[in-house]
């Protein structure tokens, strides 16, 4: 049966995404690189995306549910539970499957230690100790920190505590925030005694020249082949670092018809016809993920030609503007994204961040691995 909508995942794609991490990474001194597969690997497919990445040496996601669901597809890989515990019941299922949590208030700290300070486990946790340096989000203030760290260091439930942070505004290289929160980090990490395991950057800290230098690298979005970095600057899009596409989203076209200057395209008359025109309908829609805001002339390839979106998106359907494409036919594939189009221009347009997209495509959606 042919597929009415589809997501094409090319897991050599992935890999090859990997392999540019791991040599961004190592130019930030980071000898280990953390796969970020939260939310379905970004949309992509938890499991399969976690197989493919076999060179990575831990994989980020973010709560127990999410690990325990990685655990049993069978990976063997050490998993991060990224958002820490939710519930103090969480904490059962890190212990029983050693998963690495990540610490980010005294709240945590004080439920960990009530409940691991009588018990003694089969093998110690590794915890990240997480800083709030300046994102205003997830963390220990700078102030509470080192005294923090070192006092987790000694506890006997406890292998290792990674100190790390967080970035906010590491897609804006040239923010003076990064400076702000860069600083707090390597202040609290000259006072702790010792040399400490450190881990600060996600893709875009990787792939700019932020001096985040540090053991551990947590890429996500890049190695789904989008660049983190503002679309419009062109020398900062996914093909300047080497990235390939993962995703490739198309659609069948289910009708196409000729139409007259002043008819009317869809709902609520969002495109009314300049001229005559040739509009195709291709079966896809904000059910299946694509963003319901996409104005007239968004991007999309058909027949390997790039035109535009006509019309508001409806439940299930767009329209498209088929004017300069004659060859096209009904049953034809769409591409909303992909290999020839990327997914950072579909968001600069929309204004829906790359990961949005990705991470909305629904699960009635066929998936294909290839
Ligand atoms: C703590 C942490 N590290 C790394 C990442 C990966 O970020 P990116 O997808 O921008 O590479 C995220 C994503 O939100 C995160 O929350």
């Amino acid at each position: 049966m042919l597929n009415r909508v589809q997501a094409s995942i090319d897991l050599k794609a992935l890999q090859h995404n990997f392999s540019i991490a791991r040599r961004y990474s190592s130019l930030k001194k980071a000898a280990r690189v953390a796969a970020v597969i939260k939310a379905n690997a970004y949309g992509h497919g938890l499991e399969q995306a976690a197989n493919a990445l076999d060179e990575a040496e831990l994989f980020g996601v973010t709560d127990v549910r999410e690990a325990l669901t990685l655990k049993k597809s069978g990976t063997d890989k050490p998993i991060l539970v990224l958002q820490g515990l939710i519930h103090e019941d969480d904490l059962k299922l890190v212990v029983e499957h050693n998963f690495q949590l990540v610490v980010h208030s005294t709240s945590q700290l004080a439920t960990i230690d009530d409940t691991l300070s009588k018990l003694t486990l089969k093998a110690p946790l590794t915890l990240w100790l997480k800083m709030d340096s300046g994102m205003g989000r997830l963390g220990l203030s700078p102030q509470d920190y080192a005294a923090t760290y070192q006092a987790l260091q000694n506890k006997t439930y406890v292998d290792s505590v990674v100190m790390m942070t967080h970035l906010a505004n590491s897609s804006m290289p040239e923010s003076m925030l990064n400076t702000q929160q860069l600083q707090e980090f390597r202040q609290q990490e000259g006072q702790l005694q010792g040399k400490c395991i450190t881990s600060i950057p996600s893709s875009s800290g990787i792939l700019s020249e932020l001096p985040v230098d540090c053991d551990w690298a947590r890429p996500g979005i890049m190695l789904y082949g989008s660049s983190p970095f503002n679309f419009n600057e062109a020398h900062l899009r996914r093909e300047q670092f080497g990235l390939q596409a993962v995703m490739t989203l198309q659609a069948r076209i289910i009708a196409i018809k000729a139409l007259k200057k002043g008819d009317n395209v869809g709902y609520c008359s969002q495109f009314i016809c300049p001229q005559d025109m040739t509009v195709g309908i291709v079966s896809i829609g904000y059910a299946d993920g694509y963003p319901s805001n996409a104005p007239n002339g968004t991007p999309l390839m058909v027949g390997g030609k790039k035109t535009g979106t006509v019309g508001r998106v409806s439940m299930d359907m767009i329209g498209v503007d088929l004017s300069d494409i004659p060859d096209a036919k009904v049953g034809d594939l769409a591409t909303l994204w992909g290999a020839d189009l990327s997914v950072d221009e579909v968001a600069a347009k929309t204004g829906i961040l790359s990961y949005n997209l990705t991470c909305s495509v629904a699960r009635r959606v066929a998936f294909e691995y290839i």
